[in-house]
């Protein structure tokens, strides 16, 4: 993938839509070199105009010595002699007018292929895949419709992200009727239906191409926009990206439809925390309970369970106490009702960004950090023999709840 660094985002933007899809804007030289640090296939790093000379300069020498299949491209307001000789003696791969956008691609282009090549020479792997700890994976779930698991699932991974701090992907497995690109007020070129055809070469090179990125440490990988897809994706294509994912991104957040299908029971077996959802009614606290019930029977460990409450404010007549009681496990997390989560909602931006300090956001950013980011990740995932034997029971039980 390239990186893009400026200061201004409306510079930022006209470099990206330049050089399209496969590429992530990063706000700031430190987001830059964290990103850096733990994405060890990137090919190129294209430092816009607003940031100043010697900083771009100091880059490409870094990089020259620790990176050397990374090329940083130098894009300037004018393009003199003395800035042609300063790059050039920094290990600059290329410096392009801003104005020259097609130059731009080009050389992108040729700082990719010269990467790929000089991977194929020294044998290297493409995502540095084996030198990163694999990253935690959340899955946000509820077994009723409509709970808030995308409202959770998208500020939890904006909150995760935390403006860059940490790089997180979204990954929305609402195969059919998957909103995460309109709550997130997404255009994406590609969705998760496009693995299909990459299934035979998925690296990290191919998931990538398909994620659209949506601000400083968060990306995500759409559902199809045609409902009917979900039936030509196979759930072991799910296992594999998720998988791919989870070695490249700190996290990955999963959105899910309310049912046990193939493609949840693929993320579940890949999950390390699964943020399970109700409301305050009746159908959705039987529904949860019906889940856990399953989850036990399956032995799927408690410590992944995390209880999310949802509108938990909402006075219904059901105190928090009688429903953990009727639940046998505790609700670590309590998100308050509000009008400005659906406004939120409609203007595209999750309420944890929009609104960092509203009640909301504040209990979605604990849940973050004191659940999810202080309690871990884990290498435990489920063996592969077992998660046959998880699915038919996991199906046979779906057909209850
Ligand atoms: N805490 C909240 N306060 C107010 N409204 C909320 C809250 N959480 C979710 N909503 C609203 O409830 C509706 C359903 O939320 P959301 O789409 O996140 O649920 P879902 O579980 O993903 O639904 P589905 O099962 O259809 O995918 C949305 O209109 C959302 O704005
Ligand atoms: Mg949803």
């Amino acid at each position: 993938m390239t990186c893009i660094i400026d200061l201004d985002p409306a510079t930022a933007e006209t470099l990206h839509q330049a050089l399209g899809a496969d590429t992530l804007v990063l706000a700031s030289f430190e987001v830059l070199r964290r990103h850096l640090d733990v994405h060890l296939g990137e090919d190129a790093v294209v430092v816009g105009p607003t940031v100043d000379l010697h900083t771009a300069l100091t880059l490409a020498e870094q990089m020259r010595v620790s990176r050397p299949s990374l090329a940083v491209v130098l894009v300037r307001r004018r393009v003199d002699t003395s800035v042609l000789t300063d790059a050039l003696r920094a290990g600059m791969f290329e410096v392009v007018d801003e104005r020259d956008l097609a130059g731009l691609t080009t050389a992108v282009r040729r700082a990719r292929d010269l990467a790929r090549k000089l991977r194929e020479t020294t044998g290297s792997s493409p995502s540095g895949e084996e030198h990163r700890p694999r990253g935690t994976l959340v899955t946000v779930f509820s077994a009723k419709g409509g709970c808030g698991k995308t409202t959770l699932a998208t500020n939890l991974a904006a909150a995760l992200a935390d403006r860059g701090r940490r790089e997180v992907c979204l990954v929305d497995l609402d195969l059919a009727f998957g909103d995460v690109a309109i709550a997130l007020q997404l255009f994406p070129a590609h969705t998760i239906a496009d693995a299909v055809p990459l299934a035979e070469t998925l690296d990290i090179q191919a998931v990538s191409s398909l994620l659209t990125p949506h601000s400083a440490g968060l990306t995500t990988l759409v559902a199809p926009i045609e409902p009917g897809t979900a039936e030509s994706i196979p759930a072991s294509l799910i296992s594999r990206v998720l998988d791919v994912l989870k070695r490249n991104y700190d996290y990955v957040v999963v959105d899910t439809p309310p049912a046990f299908d193939d493609h949840v029971l693929a993320a579940f077996d890949q999950s390390d925390m699964v943020a399970l959802l109700a409301t305050l009614d009746i159908p959705a606290l039987k529904n949860l309970k019906l889940t856990l019930e399953t989850l036990d029977l399956l032995n799927y460990p408690r410590e992944k369970w995390r209880l999310v409450l949802n509108r938990a404010d909402s006075k219904v007549g059901l105190a928090l106490n009688e429903v953990e009681k009727t639940l046998k496990a505790p609700i670590i997390a309590q998100i308050p009702s509000s009008r400005d989560v659906p406004a939120s909602i409609n203007r595209g931006v999750p309420i944890v960004l929009d609104d960092p300090k509203h009640p909301v956001s504040l209990a979605i950013k604990a849940f973050a950090e004191r659940y999810i980011v202080a309690a871990g990740g884990g290498e435990d995932e489920v063996p592969s023999d077992l998660r046959t034997d998880r699915r038919g029971l996991l199906r046979r039980r779906a057909r209850v709840l």
